[in-house]
């Protein structure tokens, strides 16, 4: 035991340094976990401000959406009357198709079963031979409202009454004379050969005939 007056010997001296070098020691951990602490304190300082500020930035963005939302729900749909415009109504001629029996008209229903379209202008008058239209029929399709006439007739050699399509074929040249007097542009009256197995040319023909026709525009001159 050491007494109080009594000075600690080399030994303890000793001790007692390496117990004050453990304090300092002890003392220096201390201090650097109380500044890793501090360092972490102020780590997550920062982080929850950071958070805030998110925070903030999502709160204004979801505040936005739902203003537009409500918006969107709110409005009503808008009716906007705009001018609408009228459509003239398009020229259409009317065409009236003097058609072989035997011949153009078995060569429209060809076309009809291939199920080709062509023009509706077409009103077909159906006849057992082409020699069997006389020129007075042309004229009374025109005086009755026809803007265009079409014979069509068997192939030569081909009428089933030997000489009916030469018949109409003269009688056509007659015709356009006699359309010429009456002021009527021959180009209104069309005449051609279609036979049985023609669908494709008895279309194509319909087509260009209401083409020409359409140029022309409407008949007056027997109207008027
Ligand atoms: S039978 Fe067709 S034109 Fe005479």
């Amino acid at each position: 035991m050491i007494s109080k007056n009594k000075q600690p010997s080399v030994p303890d001296n000793d001790r007692l340094s390496a117990i004050e070098n453990s304090i300092s020691n002890l003392e220096q951990k201390f201090e650097a976990i109380e500044n890793g602490y501090t360092n972490v304190l102020n780590v997550t300082k920062s982080l929850a401000e950071k958070i805030g500020a998110l925070k903030d930035v999502l709160s204004d963005k979801i505040n936005a959406n739902e203003e537009r939302s409500s918006t969107h729900e709110v409005s009503q749909p808008q009716v906007i009357l705009a001018p609408v415009e009228v459509k003239s109504k398009q020229y259409e001629p009317k065409i009236v198709g003097f058609l072989c029996n035997w011949c153009s008209y078995a060569g429209a229903d060809k076309a009809g079963s291939a199920q080709i379209p062509y023009p509706t202008n077409v009103r077909i008058v159906k006849v057992m031979c082409s020699g069997r239209i006389d020129p007075e029929f042309i004229l009374k399709a025109f005086q009755e409202g026809a803007d265009g006439v079409m014979i069509l007739a068997c192939h030569p050699g081909d009428c089933h009454y030997k000489e009916g399509n030469y018949r109409a074929a003269q009688r056509y040249q007659m015709l356009k004379k006699l359309l010429n007097q009456y002021g009527i542009e021959q180009d209104r009256c069309y005449f051609d050969y279609v036979s049985a197995g023609e669908g494709e040319k008895f279309v194509r023909l319909i087509t260009e005939t209401v083409a020409k026709v359409k140029s022309l525009g409407p008949l007056k001159v027997l109207v008027e």
